[in-house]
């Protein structure tokens, strides 16, 4: 039985040879362009040299030379800040590389934004007893951020508001759900506002509250009456013509 036991061990030991290669050393070099002005005013460079992943050598756009951390980074700093071309050529970096990356990515994605479609339904009619519930759905609108509230009467409404986060689609649009409670009132007015940069200004939507199936049919059954009487009145005035033109004759 030990023997299975023994191999697989064997087996583990010899893969971890294998790949004992793969922990040897490393070196990387890391390049940064770190702003936030839109105006790109305030973009710094970073160039990083790593063994084994510790930094021995960076520069530093601010600083404008290399700076080396380690003894061999300190020679190799020096040797490169020595060096005119290399020094010129890494200066020029924050705007070369830097700058104009940081446009082309501004242009093709952050400008960019897609109007949402918005859409109101009722989640419960409310009644008596229950309070109504209406939801606002946002869908597929791009940047993320947003602002979803509601208005009765034209006054903002913070309480009985439940609303989801900025939920990803997947396809870098989002969506957002946004739930008010509210008490039906006879003349109220709801409405819900979104607020995105895909609009120049806050969006207006207006809650009509489905009229209840009871006082549709009630309408529709006077509206058949009334039609109804109207038929029978004509005809028997038609009638009551027709029988006096003939008599009359
Ligand atoms: C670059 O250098 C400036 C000035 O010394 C410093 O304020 C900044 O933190 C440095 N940036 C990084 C990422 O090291």
């Amino acid at each position: 039985m030990s023997v299975p036991g023994l191999w697989s061990f064997q087996h583990i030991l010899m893969l971890s040879v294998l790949t004992g290669a793969a922990d040897g050393y490393y070196f990387h070099q890391w390049t940064q362009c770190i702003y936030s002005s839109p105006d790109l005013s305030d973009m710094v460079y970073i160039e990083g040299f790593y063994f084994n992943k510790y930094p021995f050598v960076k520069f530093n756009s601010t600083v404008g030379k290399f700076v080396g951390f380690t003894e061999f980074g300190v020679r190799i700093a020096e040797n490169y800040n020595n060096d005119p071309g290399i020094l010129q050529q890494t200066r020029a970096q924050v705007d070369v590389f830097c700058r104009h990356n940081a446009e082309v990515t501004e242009a093709a994605v952050y400008n960019k934004t897609v109007q949402p479609r918005v859409k109101l339904r009722s989640v419960m009619p409310g009644d008596d007893t229950h309070p109504a519930l209406v939801m606002c759905s946002v869908y597929d609108f791009y940047p993320e951020r947003i602002k979803v509230s509601w208005y009765e009467d034209g006054v903002l409404v913070t309480s009985d508001v439940t609303s989801t986060e900025e939920l990803p689609n997947g396809d870098w649009l989002y969506q957002i759900h946004s739930e008010l409670e509210y008490t039906p009132r006879a003349g109220q007015q709801i409405s819900c506002v979104v607020e995105h940069a895909s609009f120049s200004k806050p969006m207006v939507y207006h809650w009509d509250p489905p009229v209840p199936e009871f006082e549709l049919n009630v309408e529709l059954l006077l509206a058949v009456e009334t039609a109804g009487l109207m038929l029978g009145i004509t005809t028997a005035a038609a009638g009551f013509i027709y029988y006096k033109i003939r008599t009359g004759l």
